[in-house]
């Protein structure tokens, strides 16, 4: 596993660029959990894998946690040895941004709304650093974390949008024996505020039972995922939505996105589950149709 950490030493990738295995991206901003090593082996299936990590400071807002994220390279690194990983690009932040107030990516439609709401610039800071890692890197495919559901959405339209040679794929968000979802922010949690935290995957789960059992009224689904979040807690959002269009549906019927946002204090916890709900039943779905653009 070669260790790139300049943007000068993403040449010793250019071999493996002319082999015919794709080479496969997943980027992180480190503090892997088992959700990573997820993609990382969902990667590994379909190419060669470069893992980035990178606490990229665009996507951070005033007063979020961006001095605070756990950052622990070493141990990250011990943890993708065993993966047979090709590489990990872990630059630092000059290096990614050798200046101040350059060229941004402007985020289409996918980013209003959710978390592009409740995170003014956030979507802009990732879908820079992303654009920036599709060039620097140039792999055939990149791997994404379907917890973060819209950030998925948003990149996919980039890719759309602007002719990126690169294919998109979703992976399914990996949980805690008790639901949980993964997630480098749990970290955060005390033990209190962590059993508080299962109110979101619980009213999700809540949520999917009550359409099981023929529930397709948005607004009563919206309700029972609310009634299942602690009282204790700032709830951000509660949505449901079409995907890809994130649009809000006259009944709960199609390819769904139930989308949660809370301030467990001190963390920030999203999650989702991705449905298609149609006259043959609930399934879970991926979110996106494997975005890939027209070369
Ligand atoms: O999901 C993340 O960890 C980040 O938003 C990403 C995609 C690595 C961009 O910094």
């Amino acid at each position: 596993m070669d260790l790139l950490r300049t943007r000068a030493d993403l040449d010793s990738l250019e071999p493996r660029r002319r082999q015919d295995r794709p080479l496969v991206l997943v980027p992180t901003m480190g503090a892997l959990h088992a959700g990573h090593l997820a993609l990382v082996q969902r990667a590994r299936e379909l190419g060669d894998v470069v893992v980035s990590i990178f606490v990229n400071p665009t996507q951070f807002g005033p007063g979020e946690d961006f001095q605070s994220y756990p950052r622990d390279l070493e141990r990250d690194l011990d943890l993708l040895r065993p993966l047979d990983v090709a590489a990990v690009f872990a630059p630092d932040v000059g290096d990614m941004y050798p200046r101040e107030g350059g060229v941004t990516v402007e985020p289409g439609p996918a980013a209003r709304g959710l978390c592009g709401a409740d995170r003014p610039g956030h979507f802009r800071g990732v879908l820079t650093i992303v654009a920036k890692l599709f060039n620097l890197v140039r792999p055939d495919i990149a791997v994404f974390g379907r917890k973060d559901a819209q950030q998925c959405l948003v990149i996919a339209e980039m890719v759309r949008d602007l002719d990126l040679p690169v294919r998109v794929i979703d992976h399914p968000t990996v949980r805690e024996s008790d639901g949980l979802a993964m997630s480098s922010r749990n970290a955060y949690l005390s033990t209190e505020a962590r059993r508080r935290a299962l109110g979101l995957s619980r009213s999700l789960q809540a949520a999917r039972d009550a359409l099981v059992g023929g529930e397709r009224s948005v607004t009563v689904l919206r309700e029972t995922i609310r009634a299942g979040l602690s009282s204790t807690d700032e709830v951000e959002y509660v949505e449901l939505r079409t995907v890809n269009d994130l649009a809000v549906p006259t009944l709960a019927e199609g390819h769904l996105l139930l989308a949660v946002a809370a301030r467990v204090e001190p963390a920030r916890l999203i999650d989702n589950l991705v449905l298609n709900v149609d006259a043959s039943g609930v399934r879970d779905a991926a979110l996106l149709d494997d975005v890939e653009a027209t070369r």
